[in-house]
């Protein structure tokens, strides 16, 4: 038999640490804070940025997490966010490791160690390390973990020209996942893999039902033909912060701008291709205008006037309106 020429060493604590720094420099990343109750504190330098494996939200999924935005020193609608944090906790059956306002606390002065001003936290429940078995471990920590980092860039294109989207092979997800926001996104990465690999922006998920869904990390709103937004009901998919906000305010715009009404209700396919605009909401990417599904064009297949005026309304709030929180200047 042929010598194998494998070379695996056996590692002690400083050569895992400068193997964690190798991959960071082979990879570089911009994850400016990570807080982890393991470790019980705050690193900034991403090698360090790291889970025990036996954790069961690496091996088992058996976690949950959200994502709020940073806006100008600001985190927009963070009770919000947490509110849905604690639901889909609730959902999962994981333990909080704190109180709400605890857990606020360290999401705000994490950002603030950060020193960023505008990007993404996101931060993470798990039900902890201590086994690889599926029930968490007997006297299992529940883990918390906080990271800033600069947020999901997507391209100007997406907003000037709009995106082109398929509906997806993938079944979408029963109700209580999908109104979860769990660790297991698998069927959200493949309808992104798969769209990108047809050369198209993003997927949609239809229901048994033959009603629209949601995309990979957005929901998805249509504007009809005589100007009513409409948005699937939030039974079987995220019950996305940007929407609900985007529904209120976009309400009180009814009648004095271009929508004449804002109904949450099924959206059956035929519907949904016969819209006007088609839109992607979203913490990440606030409002883009979807042109082209299936091939087809939607509306005169170009970005809308809803579009821009829901963008504007949704900036505005992320800027200046009521649900913002200080980060402190350290
Ligand atoms: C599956 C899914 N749908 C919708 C959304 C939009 O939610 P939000 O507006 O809270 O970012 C997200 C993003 O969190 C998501 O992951």
């Amino acid at each position: 038999m042929a010598q194998s020429e494998l070379n695996v060493q056996s590692l002690d604590a400083a050569a895992v640490l400068a193997a964690l720094r190798s991959l960071r420099d082979r990879q570089p990343v911009k994850f400016a804070a990570f807080y982890s109750s393991q470790l019980g504190g705050i690193v900034t330098d991403p090698a360090l940025m790291v889970l025990p494996f036996d954790d069961h939200m690496v091996h088992r999924g058996h976690g949950i997490f959200d994502t709020a935005a940073l806006v100008g020193g600001r985190i927009y609608d963070l009770e919000a966010h947490l509110d849905r944090f604690f639901g889909s906790a609730e959902r999962s059956r994981l333990k909080m490791p704190g109180a709400r306002a605890a857990l606020r606390d360290i999401i705000v002065h994490t950002a603030a160690v950060s020193r960023l001003r505008d990007g993404a936290i996101r931060y993470w429940l798990s039900s902890g390390p201590g086994s690889f078995d599926l029930v968490p471990a007997a006297g299992a920590e529940p883990g918390f973990f906080v990271m800033v980092f600069g947020g999901l860039s997507y391209p100007t294109r997406w907003y000037t020209d709009g995106l082109r989207v398929m509906t997806t092979t993938y079944p979408i997800k029963p109700p209580l996942y999908a109104i979860t926001k769990a660790t297991n996104y698998l069927p959200n990465v493949l309808m992104q893999m798969e769209a990108k690999a047809a050369g198209l922006d993003n997927g949609v998920f239809i229901d048994d039902a033959g009603n629209i869904g949601e995309s990979s990390n957005m929901n998805l709103a249509f504007v009809t033909r005589d100007g009513v937004l409409r948005h699937p009901k939030f039974e079987h998919v995220l019950p996305g912060c940007t929407s609900l906000r985007l529904l209120d305010l976009a309400r009180s715009t009814v009648g004095h701008g271009v929508l004449t009404g804002v109904e949450v209700c099924d959206i059956p396919v035929a519907e949904g291709r016969a819209a006007r605009e088609m839109l992607l909401l979203g913490s990440s990417i606030k409002v883009a205008p979807i042109v082209e599904w299936d091939g087809r064009p939607i509306g005169d297949g170009k970005p809308g006037p809803a579009a821009r005026a829901l963008l504007q309304l949704l900036e505005q709030d992320m800027r200046s309106g009521d649900r913002l929180i200080d980060v402190p200047r350290l």
